[in-house]
């Protein structure tokens, strides 16, 4: 649904509802039927109590009797016709669009559009109250949360490693370290939204793999990281006693990203599906591993833990153009196709895991998996990466590679442009709907009908007037 629909405003005409409206060329056939249907209209004394209004703008191709055919569905379902307009198509040369203001039962301005939505490709709609997408069209949609708590169903889905470790992760031999694994895997696996993550005690082994990554990385962040990222690194310190002789504890880094962006963490014991996982960012939760990468090779680890998503992901997760580019990607995800979801995965690993910046001319890495990796984040800066720039419609088509560098890595000039390039992305996504997330409930809207569209339009107009009276204010001050 075309997003000015600006609520249930009535006799307005095509230009206030589509621009402007340059020529009117309404055609005989469509003069006798449609003005008889009004003259209809201000004779019909019966008409039910419970009527509304609908203004629907729908294209048509430029052929003979095309209109009338569909104007015969208006007559065919009793639905009176109190204005029409008709203009040519500023999308198509072959097209022209009208304008039609109907007037009557709400079950049969229902029936039209439903039928309008099938016959004909409708532009834009004002309908009454209780029209929406038929159902049908939402039944092959698949499953996502709709409230953050639903985020217990499918936090617990993990698809690889989890407590089982395959024969050639470091550990596999190592029970103690299996042990261990089972441990945050029971952890994870068990906790539910609202409850505190539990705190760990971490081994003395365990701090100093810590301890390696952290220091050999912090050499390297001044000359490889974006500045957002050297920004709010030291806040970690600051906030959740990240040191290179201390793990920070889930718990206070959630309680940290809560306050900076409303992100919050959740314990997750191993890899997720890629719609699991980006269901969690609409609602601006991030899954996050617990446990320790092996000691035997600190600077390796064929999975996220903890020193990946940390020293990775948390500092940029305190930045809110960034938290904001990330719930765009979730929320783009939910109740998409496999296909749909795929792309979108793969545009985050290029972005958020692997992504690359400019800054002040320098190349700096903004993506978790490289500002985790000592080696590929040398690489990647080393000027003898391939580097492209970041475009979702040609992202989305590269292989993400797990074991090996990247072949290729995508540059965006700012978040900003990524966030931008993303939203235009998402639009081309298939999906019956639009969600909205709200942040006093944390949920998400499903827009597939007027009120909920509606509702949107007023926090809209509030947040309007609030930044107009800022305005004013602002320029009484200046003395404007
Ligand atoms: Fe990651």
């Amino acid at each position: 649904m075309n997003s000015k629909v600006d609520g249930p405003r009535r006799g307005r005409s095509f230009d206030s509802m589509n621009t402007c409206f340059e020529e009117k060329h309404l055609n005989n056939e469509m003069n006798k039927s449609v003005f008889s249907k009004i003259e209809e209209n201000k004779d019909n004394k019966n008409l039910s109590s419970e009527r509304s209004r609908a203004e629907i703008i729908f294209s048509l191709k430029n052929e003979v009797g095309g209109l009338l055919k569909t104007l015969k569905l208006f007559q065919e379902n009793h639905v009176n016709l109190v204005h029409i307009e008709s203009r040519k198509s500023k999308r198509r040369n072959s097209e022209f669009e009208i304008f039609v203001d109907c007037d009557s039962e709400q079950e049969q301005l229902n029936e039209i559009i439903q039928l309008l939505q099938k016959r004909v490709k409708v532009i834009n709609m004002n309908a009454p109250d209780n029209s929406c997408l038929p159902e049908e069209d939402l039944v092959d949609v698949p499953w996502f949360p709709k409230k953050i708590s639903d985020l217990d169903k499918c936090a617990n889905r993990v698809l690889m490693y989890g407590s089982d470790l395959d024969a050639e992760h470091p550990g596999f031999k190592d029970n103690v370290y299996r042990k261990r694994r089972k441990y945050f895997a029971d952890l994870a696996l068990s906790y539910k939204h609202g409850d505190p993550i539990p705190r760990i005690e971490f081994t003395e082994e365990e701090v100093k793999t810590w301890g390696v990554v952290y220091r050999e990385l912090s050499n390297l962040y001044p000359t490889h990281a974006c500045r957002e990222y050297l920004k709010n690194l030291p806040l970690l310190a600051t906030y959740c006693d990240c040191r290179e002789d201390n793990i920070p504890q889930l718990e206070d880094v959630s309680r940290f990203l809560k306050e900076r962006t409303g992100f919050t963490i959740r314990p997750v014991a191993g890899y997720l599906s890629p719609r699991d996982f980006l269901a969690g960012l609409a609602f601006r939760v991030f899954h996050c591993t617990q446990y320790v990468r092996h000691s035997s090779d600190p600077l390796y680890t064929p999975e996220p833990d903890t020193c990946h998503e940390l020293l990775g992901h948390v500092p940029l997760l305190a930045e809110p153009s960034f938290a904001q580019f990330s719930q765009e990607i979730g929320l783009a995800s939910l109740g998409a196709s496999d296909d749909s979801v795929q792309k979108l995965a793969t545009c985050y690993f290029f972005t958020v895991e692997f992504g690359l910046c400019k800054q002040e001319g320098k190349l700096r890495a903004y993506g978790a998996g490289l500002l985790s990796s000592i080696s590929e984040l040398k690489h990647a800066l080393s000027g003898n990466a391939r580097i492209m720039p970041f475009d979702p419609k040609t992202t989305c088509k590269q292989e993400c590679l797990i074991t090996t560098f990247q072949d290729v890595y995508f540059m965006s000039d700012s978040f900003e442009e990524a966030k931008v390039k993303m939203r235009e992305f998402a639009k081309t996504i298939k999906r019956p709907f639009t969600v909205h997330y709200n942040p006093y409930t944390q949920s998400v809207d499903v827009l597939k009908d007027t009120p909920s569209i509606l509702s949107i339009v007023e926090e809209l107009r509030h947040e309007l007037d609030i930044v107009g009276d800022a305005l004013s204010r602002l320029n009484e001050q200046l003395g404007l």
